[in-house]
């Protein structure tokens, strides 16, 4: 009854306001009446406050962000227990591993907490509270300021009020912009270093299907790992210690093993890290004749380099397999949306809210007033630009951000020469130490031999795309004069000489630091002017123009919608709800809501290294053997999707029933959607999810981590008629074993919440 009230709005809602039910990335803190009508429709069972609250324990204190915002984790435990994707571990995976211990490639699981491995340079916030600072923020725009100055003191004064919210350090405050400069609100956050791996599949689970399959539904991949927070012995953020215990947190999520059906609520909660929703026909011109093909271009170059080292020496495989997942994920993104903006023809939806946007400004003379100039300001600034746009992602992929020498070379050189400019001798013997440290840590993942063949490649590309007269002037000067073109030949000089690769160079610099050591040094210098290449082409972008522009027509778009819009993604927590559904991904296809683990031994290939299966998978997949985690048909379901609006930084994100209960982590999108982030697909956008059951099928029968298992608390749905016996609880399909779990209860997260509720420092 309530889906077919809700449906029958959604109808007349899109009728008249061309919206979807479910698009937005909403502000947790800021759920307006319309968003949480919808999701009560939908079947939400919780108030808002249980959402988010500074005053009480809730979903918010267990939703954390990774890494200042590459990805998102919940708390799954009383113990700090988090769960997140395995492709935002892998990074961390691989620090841990060597070739002869290879977790990435093997797995690795703590069975208990001192086997726990350390994560250098590994960052989990919580978010503390969130508070709108709009007024004071624009109180420094003045009417008519130059957009430079307007920037400048509204810069100043978001580090003001970031400032006075540290709290002596406790907390790391944060100001952002929202709605193109309309909006700002300040997030704080608590931020914990001291994590540690507790467990990852093998990759062959984790990232089963590989590039292959990314971006694409249907999917079988594991994408899941697990690390934990650790604390003082005030449960207070510290450095990496013997002596730190697992963090107890404000609040955690409890696991639900019912499994979800077509047409069941969802909702995710994390950390989007950019959508570009408000984006105008001409910005959609601007991607597919000119940033994307560059940008497909450079990173299939540097990805080709790569994989021909990688195929050939385990040792450059694990070195490079995080800068290469990350770099391919990246790459095919691209793809998937040049592909889609075409496809879904984005261009003239575009177009078509600009007409209407242009005709509804002519309507008022205020209107024309305050936002007539915005579409042609936007107009100025890509007629202005866009002309620049490959030529500038040509550079800064193939040039100063091409091979990883460019940028480690130019920022060396800068020390370098700030080494010489230091007169102190204390102060240089510190810069030295400082200098050769940071040499340390760079050769730790890099392999010289195979970023030569990187940078010879992409400086190649370069000249065959950029025309002779648009080239960096050292192309001439040192490429053509000295090595007669032949970037092989240059290469060889540099990567042999340069002190940014030569050790003995580099010792020998430290030991009698002179300037024409740097003058003469061809890598420093190529590196160097690369760099200030690619300062100059970005220095002509006429941004404040694009600034302008945004700002007012996103403030009329709002204004002449009259409905609530969602900001785009920045990195700051959101809220997305909606339903677990399938689509008609084409013509007479139509891709169910959920994969099953047959698919596993459908897709099992091991000749191909992304399909490859653990054998010990194989045996329990083949005999059936899924124990407490299968569905009611007596399946192992995998994957499942739903209309669920999320981007990238949403990885590792939980998948929530109506009551705030796990049900799966979020890992992907789908491939007939890759335009998404810039126009919402409501018929073919899905959010691609792991099934909790999956995740701890895995950790129980192919990890052996019963310990993991046991540590988590299971939602148990009330009985419907009587009151629970233990013949019918039995009747549930939830593990054996987590009901017999002691942490086991059956409150609502509101219960809980409340018990919970007490301020730990
Ligand atoms: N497409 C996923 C995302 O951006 C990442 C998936 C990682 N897997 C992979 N095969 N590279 O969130």
């Amino acid at each position: 009854m309530n889906t077919l009230k809700l449906w029958m709005t959604a109808i007349g809602f899109s009728l008249s306001l061309v919206v979807s039910a479910t698009e937005g990335m909403w502000m947790v803190a800021f759920l307006n009446r319309v968003q949480h009508a919808e999701m009560n429709n939908l079947g939400l069972k919780l108030t808002p406050e249980e959402i988010y609250s500074i005053n009480q324990a809730c979903l918010k204190d267990a939703i954390v962000r990774l890494n200042y915002g590459g990805c998102t984790g919940e708390v799954v435990s009383s113990k700090g227990l988090i769960f997140t994707n395995h492709h935002c571990a892998y990074d961390g995976i691989q620090t841990l591993s060597t070739v002869n211990k290879n977790y990435l490639q093997d797995g690795f699981c703590a069975k208990s907490f001192d086997e726990e491995l350390p994560i250098p340079n590994f960052a989990i916030s919580f978010l503390v509270r969130v508070e709108n600072v709009t007024e004071e923020v624009l109180s420094v725009a003045t009417i008519g300021m130059a957009e430079a100055d307007r920037d400048k003191a509204i810069a100043a004064k978001m580090k003001e009020i970031s400032g006075r919210n540290k709290e002596n350090g406790k907390y790391e405050p944060e100001v952002k912009s929202f709605f193109y400069g309309n909006e700002y609100y300040l997030f704080v956050y608590q931020t914990f270093t001291d994590i540690r791996l507790v467990g990852n599949p093998p990759e062959s689970v984790g990232k089963f299907g590989g590039d292959t399959d990314n971006w694409m539904w249907p999917r079988h991949t594991g994408d899941f790992s697990m690390i934990r927070i650790y604390a003082n012995e005030k449960n207070e953020p510290a450095a990496y210690s013997v002596n730190n215990r697992p963090y107890e947190p404000k609040y955690h999520l409890k696991t639900n093993m019912q499994g979800v059906e077509e047409g069941d609520y969802a909702m995710i909660m994390g950390y989007p890290g950019r959508t570009s929703r408000y984006l105008t026909s001409f910005g959609i011109d601007q991607a597919i004749n000119g940033r994307n093909p560059a940008l497909i271009e450079s990173f299939g170059k540097k990805l080709e380099t790569w994989k021909s080292f990688m195929d050939k020496d385990a040792e450059v495989r694990l070195m490079y397999a995080a800068k290469y997942a990350s770099i391919a994920n990246t790459w095919k993104y691209y793809i998937g949306q040049t592909q889609g903006l075409k496809k879904l023809d984005v261009r003239s939806k575009k177009a078509a809210i600009e007409n209407k946007f242009t005709e509804w400004v002519k309507g008022d003379a205020k209107r024309q007033d305050q936002y007539g100039n915005a579409l042609g300001l936007i107009k100025d600034y890509h007629n202005e630009w866009d002309s620049q746009v490959v030529l500038a992602t040509y550079s800064a992929l193939c040039l100063s951000g091409g091979a990883e020498f460019m940028g480690y070379a130019n920022a060396l050189n800068k020390e370098l020469k700030a080494l010489l400019d230091e007169k102190d001798p204390g102060k240089r013997a510190e810069m030295k130490e400082a200098l050769k440290n940071e040499r340390a840590e760079f050769w730790k993942e890099y392999n010289a031999n195979v970023d030569k063949g990187v940078f010879i490649n992409l400086i190649q590309l370069f000249r065959e795309r950029v025309a002779a007269e648009q080239q960096p002037s050292w192309m001439k000067d040192i490429l053509d004069k000295k090595f007669k073109g032949n970037v092989q030949k240059m290469a060889d000089e540099i990567f042999l000489k340069s002190l940014a690769i030569s050790e003995s160079a580099f010792n020998a610099f430290l030991a009698e630091p002179e300037q024409k050591t740097l003058t003469k040094d061809l890598g420093l210098q190529i590196a160097a002017a690369s760099a200030t290449f690619t300062d100059e082409i970005r220095a002509k972008n006429p941004t404040s123009k694009f600034n302008k522009g945004y700002r007012e027509f996103v403030a009329g778009y709002r204004e002449m919608e009259k409905r609530p819009l969602a900001p785009d993604a920045n990195s700051t927590m959101r809220v997305t709800y909606g339903q677990i559904k399938n689509y008609k991904a084409a013509d007479a296809l139509i891709y169910d809501y959920y994969t099953t683990s047959n698919g596993i031994l459908e897709k099992w290939d091991d000749t191909n290294p992304e399909f490859t299966v653990p054998s010990e998978l194989i045996k329990l997949l083949q005999s059936k053997d899924y124990g407490p985690y299968a569905n009611k048909k007596g399946e192992l379901v995998t994957c499942f999707i739903g209309d669920l609006d999320i981007t990238g930084g949403n990885s590792g994100s939980p998948v929530m029933d109506a009551n705030g209960n796990l049900i799966g982590i979020a890992f992907d999108g789908n491939w007939e959607a890759m335009s998404g982030d810039i126009a919402y697909e409501k018929d073919l956008q899905r959010t691609i999810c792991v099934d909790i059951r999956y995740v701890l099928f895995i950790v129980d029968k192919l990890m052996g981590g019963k310990n993991i298992v046991d540590e988590l608390t299971y939602y148990r749905p009330a009985p419907v008629v009587s009151a629970p016996t233990p013949a019918n609880i039995q009747e549930v399909q939830t593990p054996k074993e987590p009901l017999e779990n002691k942490n086991n209860n059956a409150d609502s997260p509101k219960k809980e919440g409340t018990k919970n509720n007490k301020p730990k420092n």
